[in-house]
């Protein structure tokens, strides 16, 4: 990235940053300058990641907070406000998935605990950061949705809603907020190697996933970082998923077709989303 100074001193808090695309997003800011805010439930986990990015840059707090819940968010702010009088940053990550069909006897309760981590932790910390912003004049609020904010799996039904639901939330507050000096950006990766799916056996993984080559952390937090830089509004990563996109946007069954075709390891090969390597189902993250 040029112009690496934009994010000298800006104020970022990170959602999720305990683990996998929070963790890798935290350390690209703090290696920008950046002062990062590491927000997720596991304190032990966060002082882990903010002994990585001292050795990158001093400036990083911790905050243990659950983003389903309101006051726990206010509590954070309020903790962020009395050490830096500002948010320059806000990266709505921090996410749960379960998987399975939508006959399964938890899916209900399984969606619930997705839209209220996922989808209302999004709200509420965007709802909780904006006046702070609209104050200030400025802003950039990064909300992290997926490919299957776009088009839902099979198997991944619960998921696929809170994800959707992010994406019409990001809609409307980047229209909402047009003009504001506040910027919204939504990414939608693919199937990223996190600990996310790691307890999800091979077998009960979504069936489009079963062939699929994850993308790094890493690549989603360069992503992100280049949304701010060059206030991006959507971003699709890798860019094979665009097609399916497309494909869905001119007919719903050649969609659906091309989705019933991704578990087969040839065609899988021939749209470039197997590059060879599957899904790590281990558990040492
Ligand atoms: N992995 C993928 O294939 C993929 C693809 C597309 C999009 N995404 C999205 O990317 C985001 C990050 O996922 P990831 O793959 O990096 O997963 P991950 O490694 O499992 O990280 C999830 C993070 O969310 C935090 N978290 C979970 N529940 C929380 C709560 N109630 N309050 C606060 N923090 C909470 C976790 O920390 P604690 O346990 O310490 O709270 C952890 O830091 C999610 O929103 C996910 O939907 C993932």
């Amino acid at each position: 990235m040029k112009d690496k100074e934009k994010f000298i001193d800006k104020v970022v808090i990170i959602t999720g940053a305990s683990s996998g695309i929070g963790r890798a997003t935290s350390l690209a800011f703090a290696r920008e300058g950046a002062s990062t805010v590491l927000v997720s439930r596991t304190a032990e986990k966060l002082e882990k990641v903010a002994n990585e990015i001292r050795k990158l840059n001093p400036n990083v707090l911790i905050i243990p907070t659950d983003v389903s819940l309101q006051d726990s968010i206010r509590n954070m702010i309020e903790k962020v406000m009395a050490e830096y009088g500002r948010v320059d940053i806000l990266v709505n990550n921090a996410g749960t998935a379960h998987v399975g069909p939508i006959s399964h006897e938890k899916f209900v309760e399984d969606t619930k605990e997705m839209m209220a981590v996922d989808f209302y932790g999004t709200v509420y910390c965007t709802k909780a950061v904006l006046p702070i912003m609209q104050r200030h004049g400025r802003g950039h609020i990064v909300n992290m949705s997926s490919v299957v904010g776009r088009k839902a799996f099979p198997h991944f039904a619960g998921y696929s809603v809170s994800m959707h639901a992010i994406t019409a939330f990001s809609d409307a507050l980047r229209q909402e907020l047009h003009g504001s000096g506040i910027y919204v950006s939504i990414i939608h990766p693919a199937l990223t190697q996190t600990a996310m799916l790691s307890h999800i056996s091979p077998a009960d993984m979504p069936p489009p996933f079963r062939r699929m080559t994850p993308i790094t952390a890493e690549s989603v937090a360069e992503a992100v970082l280049d949304a701010v830089h060059k206030k991006h509004l959507r971003v699709i990563l890798p860019s094979q998923p665009k097609r399916l996109l497309l494909a869905d946007a001119i007919s719903p069954r050649l969609g659906d077709r091309i989705v019933r075709l991704m578990p087969n390891r040839v065609f899988a090969s021939l749209i470039g989303i197997y590059r060879g390597k599957m899904y790590e189902h281990d558990t040492s993250y």
